[in-house]
């Protein structure tokens, strides 16, 4: 079986290193404190909170905010998730003190819940009940963990949705909560900014990238024998090329493996691979593109011929400042002592475009 995965969150075999940050976060969550953890989209934030998750043997429940409309839908997912973790007739009691009892109804096989509100029902009311369960089931020696994904997205949910929220869990005890958020710049905003309701709420860290060496080794154990000699060039190609990358080495590694171990492809082979899978995203970066205005692409084009731009070297412009924060926001680069394009297949796309 191909030993690399992508695009999920990665587990036992399929995880690479992050000892260190494992330990710090359960060190963190094994306290009355909440948990902030910034990264660039794909760097591993859920595979790691999963994996100290698993370790701590803690229930848990994850919402990704992307996929909250409103304040009650917010609710509603809050309580469909405490009825996976906790079965409705061992916690009816605990939801004498709801205000609106929302409906709840179970598919015919028992394997998921739909809850819905009333829908003249106050947002206030609705959401304020249904966090006020969530510290009624979690217990001393099995404390709850509520993980809100994408967390930047509170801010475009609904006014005030934020002070909500916060007025709310200030007052919460006997469980911790995980903020995660890929957008560097608009979590800094929410969790630094002194005005912020979410100001210092919760104890920052930051995710990089995975370790070379570590990596290196992970990619050199797994690379199929039938690479013989040249695996260790084959491995280094591969780190070069994605620049360390933690989701793109995996997906490069897949297809490389692959190309060796059914195609006998050894020659040339992450060319190979890289060559295919710009290919076959042909058309999705041709929409990019277009979607871009010119000053942007311009931007691109720049980053993606100097790979890295670095930001203390060369001072941009206001107009190409700008681009930079607009193409950062929408996750096309990564800023962190320099600027780069996210994607290496697309910087590979867009440089033969422009040959
Ligand atoms: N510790 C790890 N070891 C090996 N590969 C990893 C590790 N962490 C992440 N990856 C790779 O990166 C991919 C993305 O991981 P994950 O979904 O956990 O990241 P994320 O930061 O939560 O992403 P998103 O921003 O999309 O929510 C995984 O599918 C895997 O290929
Ligand atoms: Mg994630």
């Amino acid at each position: 079986m191909n030993p690399f995965k992508f695009g999920t969150i990665v587990e036992n075999d399929f995880f690479t290193d992050r000892v260190r940050e494992l330990e710090e976060v359960k060190q963190k969550l094994n306290s009355e404190n909440h948990l902030v953890l910034i990264s660039p989209r794909r760097f591993g934030k859920s595979s790691l909170i999963q994996k100290a998750l698993v370790q701590m043997g803690r229930p848990a429940l994850t919402i990704d905010m992307m996929n909250v409309l409103s304040v009650e839908g917010f609710a509603a997912m809050l309580l469909k998730g405490v009825f996976k973790l906790y079965p409705l007739e061992k916690i009816r009691h605990l939801m004498t003190h709801f205000r609106v009892v929302p409906t709840i109804s179970t598919t015919p096989m028992g394997d998921s819940v739909e809850v819905t509100f009333n829908a003249s029902m106050n947002d206030t009311v609705v959401l304020e009940d249904a966090m006020a369960l969530l510290e009624k089931v979690s217990t001393p020696d099995k404390r709850l963990i509520v993980v809100l994904d994408e967390f930047q997205e509170v801010t475009e949910i609904s006014k005030g949705f934020d002070r909500q929220l916060r007025a709310i869990m200030q007052r919460q005890k006997g469980f911790n909560y995980v903020f995660l958020g890929s957008q560097e710049s608009m979590m800094t905003e929410i969790f630094e900014k002194k005005k912020s309701p979410f100001y210092h709420f919760g104890q920052r860290m930051t995710l990089a990238k995975i370790p070379y060496e570590d990596f290196r080794d992970f990619l050199s154990e797994r690379m199929p024998v039938e690479a013989g000699q040249e695996k260790d060039s084959i491995v280094s190609e591969i780190l070069e090329f994605t620049d360390v990358h933690p989701y793109y080495t995996q997906q490069l590694a897949s297809v490389v493996y692959d190309m060796i171990r059914y195609h006998s492809v050894c020659q040339h082979v992450v060319d190979e691979a890289v060559a295919s899978i710009v290919r076959s995203h042909d058309l999705d970066f041709e929409r990019l593109w277009a979607s871009m205005n010119r000053t942007d692409r311009y931007v691109m084009l720049d980053l993606a011929r100097e790979n890295k731009r670095d930001t203390s070297r060369h001072v941009p412009t206001s107009t190409v400042y700008s681009s930079l924060q607009r193409l950062a926001k929408k996750g096309y680069v990564i800023k962190s002592d320099t600027y780069e394009i996210e994607d290496p297949f697309f910087r590979k796309w867009i440089l033969e475009e422009n040959a």
